[in-house]
């Protein structure tokens, strides 16, 4: 029978050797064999089916990480999927994977901050340079494509500013030049959109945020296609990025619920977004203004839209801004989103990055706000007290 995702999410990873409906946390560093004979049948197993599960020592994994790559591979409807400690670790392995002294990245304007500091500063120390083009005219990322262009860095929609992309003209752009592609997904997860399938080399998600879905664990994957596996796996053994078992764990347990989570996380959003866009001095960073080409972006890819939204309020007084951030009584201020609570940041500069086309005006200011699963209704009456703050 065919299941629906919705329904495989449900029924996976059942331990029927332990009568258990979820699968077991096996921590181990040794792994123990019957004997020598053993331990050559399992190496030489991995050696021919390197995503198949066979592990002869604790840093390969174990069969709690493996469950959670399988569930993942499904839903990424991709090759393999790596797993490492953080999802900036994925970040990570994605570009030492690829990128190697001489090449030059191309890279979104808007990614997350820490993407941008790795590629910025950090690669510049390999010999590696790195170009950001701009998210809303392609031509920039065409125009910087030349022989050492290696990687084109992809995150959508960008970090706090919310563009979307034509992933698919960047996905023929770089098929027509030769360069790998990679994709930071966290904002959708791969139950919105799945990058593998549109073409994408790699494709990123922090599971720190909706896999998990409870803001209480750590973790990152890197789903791949068959092109570019081998590579990838040699940095993922050399590094040593591996997720633990008790992570990895959690997270499978977050998973079961991602579908109804984010459609609720989605229900929410559209409902505030529908408040605030009533806001003159409020212009509204998610895909909800039909005639926009943001929305026209994301109708074309995704086939839903998570929590994270930013908002660009027009004040000439700052201060009015940040004392409406603070009256929110239900919105908790901290970093990191995906979880099942409302969050508020007031974004400085620092948030926003060394950016080029942020097209930020001196009197407008960026509030990110991660919609939960609290009632829509406190939510609306909880931001209407406190935009009357803002002067
Ligand atoms: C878009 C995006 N990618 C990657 C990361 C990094 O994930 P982690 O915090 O799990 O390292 C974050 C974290 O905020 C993020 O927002």
């Amino acid at each position: 029978m065919s299941k629906s995702f919705k329904t495989f999410l449900k029924h996976t990873a059942k331990d029927y050797h332990n009568q258990s409906v979820n699968p077991p946390v096996v921590r181990a560093s040794t792994i123990i064999f019957k004997s020598m004979q053993d331990i050559r049948k399992t190496q030489k197993k991995a050696k021919k089916d390197p995503r198949g599960g066979h592990f002869d020592y604790g840093r390969q994994g174990t069969s709690t990480t493996h469950v959670l790559q399988k569930i993942l591979t499904q839903m990424e409807e991709s090759y393999h999927v790596f797993l490492t400690p953080t999802g900036f670790g994925s970040v990570f392995l994605a570009i030492f994977s690829v990128a190697r002294p001489g090449d030059e990245i191309l890279v979104a304007d808007p990614v997350y901050s820490p993407t941008r500091l790795l590629t910025q500063d950090f690669l510049k120390e390999f010999d590696i340079k790195t170009v950001f083009y701009n998210p809303h005219n392609l031509k920039t990322l065409e125009e910087n494509i030349n022989k050492k262009t290696k990687l084109i860095f992809v995150e959508n929609p960008g970090s706090n500013s919310f563009e979307f992309q034509d992933l698919g003209k960047i996905i023929s752009v770089a098929k027509k030049n030769n360069i790998l592609t990679a994709i930071d997904n966290t904002w959708a997860t791969p139950y919105f959109f799945k990058p593998i399938k549109l073409g994408f080399d790699m494709s990123i998600v922090s599971a720190t945020k909706y896999y998990s879905g409870h803001s209480d664990v750590m973790g990152g994957s890197l789903a791949v296609n068959k092109k570019v596996f081998k590579q990838v796996q040699r940095a993922d053994k050399i590094t040593g990025l591996r997720l633990g078992p008790d992570d990895a764990y959690l997270i499978t347990r977050g998973l079961r619920t991602l579908d109804i989570r984010l459609d609720k996380h989605e229900e929410n959003a559209k409902k505030i977004a529908a408040f605030l866009s009533k806001y003159k001095n409020i212009k509204l960073l998610y895909p909800y203004k039909k005639d926009s080409f943001n929305f026209r972006m994301w109708k074309k890819y995704y086939s839903g839209a998570s929590g994270l939204m930013g908002l660009k309020i027009k004040s000439k007084n700052k201060n009015s801004v940040i004392k409406f951030v603070n009256a929110l009584k239900l919105f908790g201020y901290g970093y990191s989103w995906g979880g099942f609570e409302s969050l508020a940041l007031h974004q400085d500069t620092r948030e926003q990055g060394n950016r080029k086309y942020l097209n930020l005006a001196k009197d407008e200011h960026l509030v990110r706000l991660h919609i939960g699963l609290e009632d829509p209704k406190d939510l609306i009456e909880d931001l209407r007290q406190s935009l009357k703050f803002i002067k």
